[in-house]
């Protein structure tokens, strides 16, 4: 199916069931991106239609206008059959990076505001920011909330923002969060995305850990499973391999949206971001093995996920260091201001050196824009001997750590 996809096409898949747990099978995804509810979506009759006011950046008008002899081309192969047939809303490319970097060149210009949640996996920064000039502000989460997504906050930032006459042009959320390991519920899905709308804030939601959920009990709720969307034009949804494949070198990713400009101008940035067809035919191939993606890897994986996820909290208990509580990804979101004294970054920042020089590393917040220093954000998705020797490395170093402190305060 993936093959389809190529450049700009998705495929034809069953319909997405309701809200409430999406995304339990690999293909129930991968098919529902192709198949969202598309009232809103349009034909590319209609893109000779200039786009509305606050739709895309200027200077992805600047791309859109580009007459290339490919984009001709293009445009006549999916006025015929080609079109009807593969209904492009998947543009493939090589990994989510260059996904958020094509986003942030076609949605934002120059001093546009995208706001995401903090502490943040850093490259959001970035990748807003390196191309488009767009910045990036933090809706602040912080330990007193357990590091909530407050959505009245959310509200008041953009309100804060647009009043001084600044344009919020997207949300961006990461679902599963990194690092949090937090999974939102719909309802608080649904109010994020219908504030966005009410102010026309595109919402890009990042679902790279969509399948790598350690707690059994939750089902996750991808938003390309919702019956609907409060704004569809400006809701693009991402996917990619690195993480539930775990397979980052293959750089592949894509990004689903119903918006005619968003999918023409992210289709001719997808020439620089190409993802070789010979990987792209081997994770088809991959994803088409349901019997051993849906009943042997996915669950596999999850379990080992799970198990790890168990060891590594036991372990960091016994040390009496508190982690928040997430459900997906590959990470926990530890506290060590235990540790910190005083609690600044730079003592953060030391500690991490003194972890390093152990041996170990671990992400310090103040690289995920944390308000709070101390936290660490740690990876346990590795083999079991390694997960242990990292541990007792740990271990070792905040022994030793401990020990200085004490005999620097005597
Ligand atoms: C939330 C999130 N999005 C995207 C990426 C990068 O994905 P890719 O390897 O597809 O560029 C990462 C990698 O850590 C990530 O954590």
């Amino acid at each position: 199916m993936l093959s389809h996809m190529c450049g700009s096409g998705g495929g034809e898949g069953p319909t997405p069931s309701t809200e409430e747990g999406m995304n339990t099978s690999l293909h129930t995804t991968t098919t529902t991106m192709a198949t969202q509810t598309d009232t809103h979506s349009q034909n590319h009759s209609e893109m000779n239609e200039l786009p509305p006011p606050r739709m895309i950046s200027q200077r992805a008008h600047q791309t859109l206008a580009f007459p290339t002899f490919s984009s001709n081309y293009t445009k006549m192969i999916q006025a015929n059959l080609y079109d009807k047939l593969t209904n492009p809303k998947l543009i493939v490319m090589n990994g989510i990076t260059a996904c958020l970097d094509a986003l942030s060149h076609t949605l934002c210009d120059p001093d546009d505001v995208v706001i995401t949640p903090t502490p943040v996996y850093g490259r959001i920064y970035t990748n807003f920011h390196d191309r488009s000039a767009a910045t990036v502000i933090p809706l602040v989460c912080s330990q007193e909330d357990d590091f909530a997504l407050n959505v009245k906050d959310l509200e008041k930032l953009i309100e804060k923002t647009e009043s001084e006459g600044r344009c919020v042009r997207a949300c961006v959320l990461l679902h599963p969060h990194n690092p949090l390991g937090h999974i939102y519920s719909t309802a608080q899905l649904r109010s994020i995305m219908e504030i966005c709308a009410q102010h026309e804030v595109h919402v890009i939601i990042d679902e790279i850990y969509a399948f790598s959920i350690y707690n059994k009990e939750i089902k996750f709720n991808s938003v390309l499973g919702f019956e609907s969307l409060p704004d569809p034009q400006r809701t693009h949804v991402l996917w990619g391999f690195s993480k539930d494949f775990s397979i980052p070198g293959f750089r592949l990713g894509v990004i689903h949206s119903l918006n005619p400009w968003v999918l023409s101008c992210v289709t001719t940035l997808s020439h620089y971001h190409s993802c070789p067809q010979v990987i792209q035919h081997a994770a088809a191939t991959i994803i088409n093995d349901e019997e051993w993606c849906d009943g042997f890897y996915l669950p596999t994986n999850q379990e080992r996920l799970a198990k790890a996820h168990h060891k590594i909290c036991q372990r960091l208990q016994e040390m009496e260091i508190a982690v928040c509580k997430g459900q997906g990804g590959l990470y926990v979101w530890a506290n060590l201001q235990a540790y910190l004294q005083p609690c600044t970054e730079e003592r953060e920042m030391a500690l991490f050196m003194a972890l390093v020089d152990g041996g170990v590393c671990i992400l310090p917040g103040k690289k995920l824009y944390c308000v709070n220093p101390g936290w660490f954000r740690i990876i346990f998705a590795v083999p079991d001997e390694e997960l242990e020797e990292g541990l007792s490395r740990i271990e070792v170093v905040l022994y030793v750590w401990k020990k200085n402190i004490e005999s620097d305060s005597s």
